[in-house]
């Protein structure tokens, strides 16, 4: 996911120019234009493609043979600090993601989901009643942290210097843009890769990373570096993405409160996630690099050009979904591109929804409320969008227990 490392960039472009303040502020209404006129452009300014209608983003997704996600296969170098599942193709990809997936069930979900009601419940306690307070630095990030934490089976790291690292990794997947966000990011990914080997390295350790390491131990072709990469990798998008996507769900379900209805049918708690991931996932855009000359919605796209997949754009082409900057009470659901598609899907989707489900049951059966204070503040980023700041105060009808009734499946 780093579609703006591309550093051969011109000034301006007359569709989307992504770091401009009007398109931070709301990209929506420039994806639109841009996809309604050009649904695959040449963009001058990024020197890649852009692509933002749903059907040739989902080709780019899922044809690995002709977009690569490992740009070295184009004769990109790679720095190896950057070397995780997330920039390798099948079959190395394969590997990795297979050793990650069965690590990955060997957890039980229910845990996860008890841990997440516990971190949310005991962060709106605090909240509450306490006048106006930031409910991206008082709640969406130190949830997710703790989330991702408590999946990994390790203690949340603290401190100013995880916090710059990580904002300077979500930072530098913009260094095609703004050159000067590549160097740190670099240092920050080699600054966690240590941090996650220092976990694997440690015997002592339950949860993720300690069945990830016993996987690894049965396929040694599988290196430590790759392994805490793509470990790193994973703490990152808990993180970055999850903290993001909780930030952006928190906003809507302010504004529009009457979405909770939607959680009295049997499907809704999942309709209502895939919902408000298609609208407000924070994974804005993907990246690939085309390896065999070829076509793509009508544009020939040659071998060693970057395409970037818009997938926010892509998640509200009304091709595809009616009505597409609206929740639809009755979605396609797992239509959207919001979670990725093809080898790269997301690892972490079954958390996400489990986050989103658990969010909306603090929020309508354990009797939280939200109410916006001030308007909200965007980070000036492009790959990943998120908050920075959520104004807002938190009330709670009556006290919730952690042990109280919670009919949301988690
Ligand atoms: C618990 C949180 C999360 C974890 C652990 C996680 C982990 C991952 C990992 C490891 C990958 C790479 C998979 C691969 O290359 O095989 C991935 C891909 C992806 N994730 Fe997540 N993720 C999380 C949350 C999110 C959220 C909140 C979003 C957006 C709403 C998101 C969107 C994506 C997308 C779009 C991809 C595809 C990237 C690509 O095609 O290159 N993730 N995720």
């Amino acid at each position: 996911m780093a579609p703006y490392d591309n550093r051969d960039s011109k000034p301006h472009d007359p569709y989307y120019e992504p770091l401009s303040p009007e398109v931070i502020a709301d990209p929506h209404p420039f994806y639109r234009r841009l996809r309604e006129a050009h649904p695959v452009y040449w963009h001058g300014m990024l020197d890649s493609w852009v692509v933002t209608g749903h059907a040739a983003g989902r080709q780019v997704l899922t044809d690995t043979t002709r977009y690569a996600s490992d740009f070295r296969r184009a004769g990109i170098d790679v720095p190896n600090t950057a070397l995780s599942l997330q920039r390798l193709d099948p079959p190395d990809h394969t590997r990795i993601r297979h050793l990650l997936v069965t690590a990955l069930h060997e957890l039980p979900l229910r845990t996860t989901a008890e841990h997440l009601r516990a971190v949310m419940t005991a962060r709106l306690t605090a909240l509450a009643g306490t006048g106006p307070a930031d409910l991206v630095t008082g709640f969406a990030r130190p949830v997710a942290l703790e989330t991702i934490c408590g999946y990994l089976g390790v203690r949340p790291p603290d401190g100013v210097d995880f916090e710059l690292q990580s904002n300077a990794i979500v930072r530098s997947m913009d260094a095609g843009l703004d050159p000067s966000r590549a160097e740190a990011g670099i240092r920050a990914r080699a600054a966690l890769s240590s941090l996650v080997a220092g976990w694997l390295a440690d015997d002592d350790r339950s949860g993720f990373v300690a069945a990830a390491r016993r996987a690894q131990q049965a396929q040694p072709e599988i290196t430590e570096d790759l392994l805490a990469n793509s470990l790193r990798a994973i703490l990152h998008a808990g993180y970055e993405s999850s903290s993001r996507l909780l930030g952006a769900a928190l906003l809507r379900l302010a504004r529009q409160p009457a979405l909770l209805d939607l959680l009295a049918t049997p499907e809704g708690a999942d309709d209502l996630a895939d919902e408000i991931v298609r609208l407000d996932g924070s994974v804005q855009a993907d990246g690939r690099v085309c390896v065999a000359d070829g076509e793509l919605g009508g544009r020939r796209i040659r071998r060693g050009q970057v395409v970037i997949v818009l997938l926010a754009a892509a998640n509200r082409d009304p091709a595809v979904f009616p009505s597409p900057d609206e929740v639809n009470p009755r979605p396609r659901r797992g239509r959207h591109l919001g979670l990725g598609r093809g080898a790269h899907a997301c690892l972490g989707a079954a958390l996400v929804r489990q986050q989103l489900q658990t969010l909306f049951g603090c929020l309508r059966h354990d009797g939280f409320t939200i109410t916006s204070t001030d308007r909200p503040r965007w980070e000036d980023t492009a790959t990943l969008r998120g908050l920075t700041s959520l104004p807002a105060e938190v009330s709670a009808r009556r006290t919730a227990t952690a042990a109280g009734p919670h009919p949301i499946r988690g």
